[in-house]
């Protein structure tokens, strides 16, 4: 090439030749051949146009080496684009065997599940049933029957939902009852506020001794924030028979919070008040962020409140025809998202019901 004079002419042929070969090849190797001939650092035909500039006046190697150069970038731009356009339309079964295979992401059980099925299996373990119960709720097992009468201030604590309408009654407008305003509260239908609801329903269809779990949703009118959301997750312990004790109940929890926590943990239990319990007690578990030494989590007291419990009360028992002279219980109750967030160390509950895969993947697969 190097003899041919250094023109327009010879550039603008070299062009066409280019484009011409280049309608040509399609696949992979024919397009590496042409960068070859075209670049190919000794005998490249385009690098022996650049050769060739050495030998030109300044004037012409000023204007002929901008030509090349620009045929020089054509040529390369073209041959890339073809080579990865050749490389998208490779046909099936040309797989490249070495290449790593790609991660099939792996699903995982909700942490809240999790805790859920760790709870219940201690539970089964111990001898316990396992049953939830409606969500939706009439006034007398949510409050009346848990010794909370219509005006009984103890229904402060607990903001509820209600649906209005009576479940007898259905959903069919008005419904009137007799007896004035206590009886309309009575037959009013709500979102369960809690799962102590259940504690009724069970013994008013079976006869102690009773021991059951009741895992399950409940409701309330809280706004969002680091430690509400109007639905959360409660489990509801309930043990009724002969002899049973306030010893039975510190065992039981004790025995709970070691399964879930750690053999080390510590349960204590702080007098407190329940409608629905006589004595009542809110329990507390030795802080899982310093073990009891005192840290920011439980502000320095080395305990973290973790559930309400206590004495089954008489009332009660009376108010589901079980005979407090013959049978005593406890009952606890707690939430599921507490426990979540104590064991795994999460500091806002909404992270439970966003469903955002940066949390969810950071708990294990199962
Ligand atoms: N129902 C209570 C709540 O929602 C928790 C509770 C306290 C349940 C004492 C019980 C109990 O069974 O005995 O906060």
């Amino acid at each position: 090439m190097t003899d041919q004079p250094l023109t327009p002419a010879a550039v603008d042929a070299l062009r066409q030749q280019f484009r011409a070969s280049l309608a040509a090849a399609t696949a992979a190797p024919q397009l590496t051949a042409l960068k070859d001939e075209f670049l190919g650092r000794k005998s490249g035909l385009v690098t022996a146009l650049l050769k060739g500039l050495g030998s030109l006046t300044p004037d012409q190697k000023r204007e002929m080496g901008a030509q090349v150069n620009a045929l020089k970038q054509e040529v390369e731009a073209a041959l890339t684009e073809g080579l990865a356009a050749a490389q998208d339309a490779r046909p099936v079964g040309a797989v490249d065997v070495t290449l790593p295979g790609r991660d099939l992401p792996a699903g995982r059980i909700h942490p809240l599940m999790r805790v859920r099925q760790q709870v219940e299996d201690i539970f089964l373990r111990m001898g316990y049933e396992i049953l939830e119960g409606p969500e939706v709720e009439d006034d007398f097992h949510n409050f009346e029957a848990l010794n909370m009468p219509p005006d009984h201030p103890a229904r402060d604590m607990q903001d509820t939902l209600y649906l209005g309408a009576p479940i007898v009654g259905g959903i069919w407008g008005q419904h009137r009852v007799p007896g004035g305003p206590d009886a309309q509260v009575r037959a009013a239908t709500l979102l369960r506020t809690h799962t102590s609801a259940m504690q009724i329903r069970y013994m008013k269809t079976f006869t102690p001794p009773v021991r059951i779990i009741v895992p399950g949703r409940v409701y309330r009118r809280d706004d969002l924030d680091l430690s509400h959301t109007p639905m959360f997750q409660q489990f509801e312990g309930l043990v009724v028979g002969e002899g049973i004790t306030l010893t039975d109940l510190k065992g039981t929890l004790e025995a709970m919070m070691r399964a879930l926590f750690g053999g080390e943990t510590k349960v204590r239990l702080r007098p407190s008040f329940f409608p629905y319990t006589e004595p009542s007690a809110e329990v507390d578990v030795s802080c899982q962020g310093c073990g009891g030494t005192g840290c920011g989590t439980c502000k320095h007291t080395g305990w973290l409140e973790i559930l309400g419990s206590g004495m089954v009360h008489p009332a009660v028992l009376e108010a589901v025809g079980y005979d407090p002279e013959k049978v005593t219980g406890f009952a606890f109750g707690l939430g599921l998202e507490r426990v979540a967030m104590l064991k795994y160390g999460v500091d806002d509950i909404r992270l439970f019901y966003e469903n955002d895969l940066r949390f969810l993947e950071q708990f294990p697969p199962l």
